[in-house]
């Protein structure tokens, strides 16, 4: 089985969204300053056509895709983001809403949807499954925080952004324990600082 892995992007002050997020402003108000390491290159990500990174974020970034096998989101995350338009936040792999309810009218897209609404365990055990030897990468901040107290977690991935937000949504809320983490990799990026961290347990 694959690891268990989230990479978002966060501002040095911890927020993944500024204040106000919505489907108006998806990042929040002056949160889409976390994305301009997307197009401030000219390398094409493998992934997503429209993106232009410096090479070193395109390789990080392609990377991290090439080796995920499913995506879990929260249902904040997916409303925000109008379901991705049925096509996943990652191309072509299976997406997990984490929810209390599943929608009266599921997404039909290029990738299959699935509701779960027993809770972060089984989440991350069905998208295991869909993923195979490759890894669940999560979004939004919830499921991570909840992975996180669960133990499931075994890679953070912080695309640090030289901005301070100031408010908005933290991605690391409501830890309850102290967790030690190894830093596995640093790449100082243009605009951005990549920091993968291996969760000790
Ligand atoms: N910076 C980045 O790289 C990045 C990446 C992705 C997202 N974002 C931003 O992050 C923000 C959303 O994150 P968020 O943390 O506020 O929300 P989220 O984690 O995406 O979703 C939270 C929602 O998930 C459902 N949920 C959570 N835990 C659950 C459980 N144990 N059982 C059942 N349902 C559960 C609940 O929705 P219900 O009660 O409605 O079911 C909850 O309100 C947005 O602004 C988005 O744009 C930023």
């Amino acid at each position: 089985m694959g690891k268990v892995t989230v990479a978002l992007a966060v501002s040095v002050d911890g927020f993944i969204a500024g204040p106000n997020d919505g489907r108006k402003h998806p990042l929040g108000e002056g949160g889409e300053a976390l994305f301009e390491w997307y197009f401030n290159g000219d390398t094409p990500s493998r992934h997503y056509d429209r993106f232009r990174l410096s090479k070193k974020s395109a390789d990080f970034f392609d990377a991290g895709l090439d080796a995920s096998g499913a995506v879990v989101t929260g249902r904040r995350t997916y409303e925000i983001a109008n379901a991705w338009e049925g096509d996943g936040p990652v191309p072509g792999l299976p997406v997990f809403v984490l929810t209390h309810k599943a929608p009266a009218e599921p997404v039909k897209g290029s990738v299959p949807y699935t509701y779960v609404t027993d809770g972060i365990e089984s989440c991350i055990k069905q998208a295991k499954k869909a993923a195979g030897s490759k890894a669940v990468a999560l979004t939004g901040s919830q499921s991570v925080q909840q992975a996180l107290e669960a133990g499931l977690l075994d890679e953070v991935q912080l695309s640090i952004v030289p901005i301070l937000l100031g408010g908005g949504v933290r991605l690391l809320d409501n830890i309850s324990e102290q967790t030690k983490l190894e830093t596995v990799e640093v790449i100082d990026a243009p605009g951005v600082t990549h920091i993968t961290y291996k969760v000790l347990k």
